[in-house]
């Protein structure tokens, strides 16, 4: 018997100004963006911002609806609109924060089951890591070099 282990590295910032000029102002369009939240049902707040190799950057934010199961997430309205508005171009970061009408939310947000299987087909699409900055409403910031780092054993293409 063998085993694999397998190995996760989070930077942790514990203020905003210590990121990169970039990632800064990347999760500030993400916390900007949080008012765009369509989100009457959980109250709970999601913004994601997304920068593209050329240099522009978008966002999305989670949309919720009366039949709950159709709710979209952050980061995969933010994907979407990044590819559908520039289909060509590989996404370098994304940048995730949330903000909750229950608590104050001091630790990041880290995206959801479907969400990193979404983030890792754009890397295998791109063939290019994504980093993901990770912060809540206020608290220290996770930065991730890959969603793969998330998503162990993920499935992909290659399968098919
Ligand atoms: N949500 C996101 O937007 N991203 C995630 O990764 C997890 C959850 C949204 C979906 C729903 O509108 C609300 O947060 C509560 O689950």
């Amino acid at each position: 018997m063998k085993k694999l282990v397998l190995k996760t590295t989070i930077q942790v910032y514990d203020d905003a100004r210590e990121l990169s000029k970039s990632d800064q102002s990347l999760l500030k369009l993400a916390h900007k963006s949080l008012k765009h939240s369509y989100s009457p049902y959980s109250k709970f707040k999601v913004s994601a911002s997304v920068l593209l190799n050329n240099g522009k950057k978008v966002f999305g934010t989670n949309q919720e609806n009366a039949a709950y199961s159709v709710c979209l997430c952050a980061e995969r309205t933010a994907l979407s609109n990044a590819s559908s508005r520039y289909p060509k171009e590989p996404i370098q970061a994304i940048a995730v924060t949330a903000r909750s009408l229950e608590q104050v939310l001091d630790r990041p947000v880290s995206p959801c089951g479907p969400c990193r299987q979404f983030i890792c087909e754009m890397e295998n699409r791109y063939k290019q890591p994504i980093r993901l900055i990770l912060q809540g409403e206020t608290g220290p910031i996770y930065v991730l070099e890959s969603c793969k780092s998330i998503l162990p054993l993920g499935f992909d293409s290659s399968f098919l």
